[in-house]
């Protein structure tokens, strides 16, 4: 695996699954009454938000607490970035109080590349989201939460989705984390489709490799994961579809499109939802729905990520079970 993790284009197919593998150990830790391990005592991670978040945030929080980090957490507002800091002078001073990660989300397209490859910090650096670019974790908590629910929680293991059909609805042209899973699942073998409105097709989407439908009913029936997005609105600066109204009733998951979904299929969110938008409060409380699952998979996740940049070579969780015992 490379050093740093800034697009899931980076990842081979078994860098992804080691991911999730390791996700998976993690994820046994979760269920023990103490959720700690010590693999990262002494290391410090900053959560680096120059950009609104809560999940992702409080996600990268709990992972690092519970490898033992100690964390530092900066968000932009309330700092001297509102009194006009650069990220170069941000990144110095991180530097200076000696990080070993940085786990970046930015308003701009290429903050966390820009700030893994300047010199200006040593640690490894994590995108948490960057503008309208990618999500990498976002989509690794997705894949989790898929080969989870479509190939079997043991069974899982060492697996990839080869052949499982993905398709992912909604605001595709604001939206890192469909990027980050077209590239994820396509390496993980799976089949993706988007459905989105002609408006919020990316340009130059022929060379991603999935297929583009604009007819969600025809799809549904074909789908094992129906991944919907959130309507960004706070990155439109253009009327992008018409009304509301007609953006749900063309683009939304309702409880009737959910039917023709086959039995064993799945309706996901990264969250935030806009309920009644893209997706109805019906099925965002069905039991198909895996919106809060995603959460608490997002910590196994990112305690993998975290583990395994921070020089994890050996496996996590047997290494240290002894010690864990002693703790208690
Ligand atoms: C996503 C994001 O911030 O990109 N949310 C998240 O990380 N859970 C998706 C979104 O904001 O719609």
């Amino acid at each position: 695996m490379k050093r740093h993790l800034i697009s899931a284009a980076d990842l081979t197919r078994d860098d992804a699954v080691l991911i999730l593998d390791t996700a998976e150990e993690m994820a046994r830790v979760a269920d023990r009454p103490i959720k700690k391990l010590p693999t990262l005592r002494g290391r410090t991670v900053v959560n680096l938000f120059f950009e609104d978040s809560t999940r992702t945030r409080i996600s990268f929080e709990a992972a690092a607490k519970r490898l033992s980090a100690d964390v530092i957490n900066f968000s932009a507002k309330g700092s001297s970035v509102s009194k006009g800091e650069s990220l170069k002078d941000t990144a110095l001073t991180l530097e200076a109080m000696g990080a070993d990660a940085v786990v970046i989300r930015h308003h701009a397209s290429g903050a966390p590349y820009r700030l893994a490859n300047s010199g200006w910090i040593d640690g490894a650096v994590v995108n948490a989201g960057d503008g309208t670019h990618e999500h990498p974790t976002q989509a690794l908590l997705d894949a989790f939460t898929m080969r989870r629910r479509l190939v079997g929680r043991d069974a899982g293991i060492g697996q990839d989705l080869s052949g499982r059909r993905i398709t992912i609805v909604g605001d595709v042209l604001h939206s890192r984390v469909a990027r980050s899973n077209v590239h994820l699942l396509t390496t993980l073998g799976a089949e993706v489709t988007l459905v989105a409105p002609p408006t919020l097709v990316p340009v130059g989407v022929e060379s991603w490799p999935c297929e583009v439908s604009y007819d969600l009913d025809a799809v549904l029936p074909k789908s094992d994961a129906v991944m919907m997005l959130r309507v960004q609105r706070e990155r439109m600066n253009a009327a992008f579809f018409p009304t509301e109204r007609e953006y749900a009733r063309r683009y939304g998951l309702n409880g009737d499109r959910m039917a023709k979904m086959p039995e064993h299929a799945v309706v996901m969110h990264p969250g935030p939802m806009n309920r009644g938008m893209e997706i109805t409060a019906e099925v965002a409380d069905s039991d198909r729905c895996t919106a809060v699952e995603q959460v608490a998979n997002g910590v196994s996740t990112r305690m993998a990520v975290l583990y395994l940049l921070l020089g994890g070579s050996e496996p996590a969780v047997t290494l240290n079970n002894a010690r864990t015992e002693e703790n208690k």
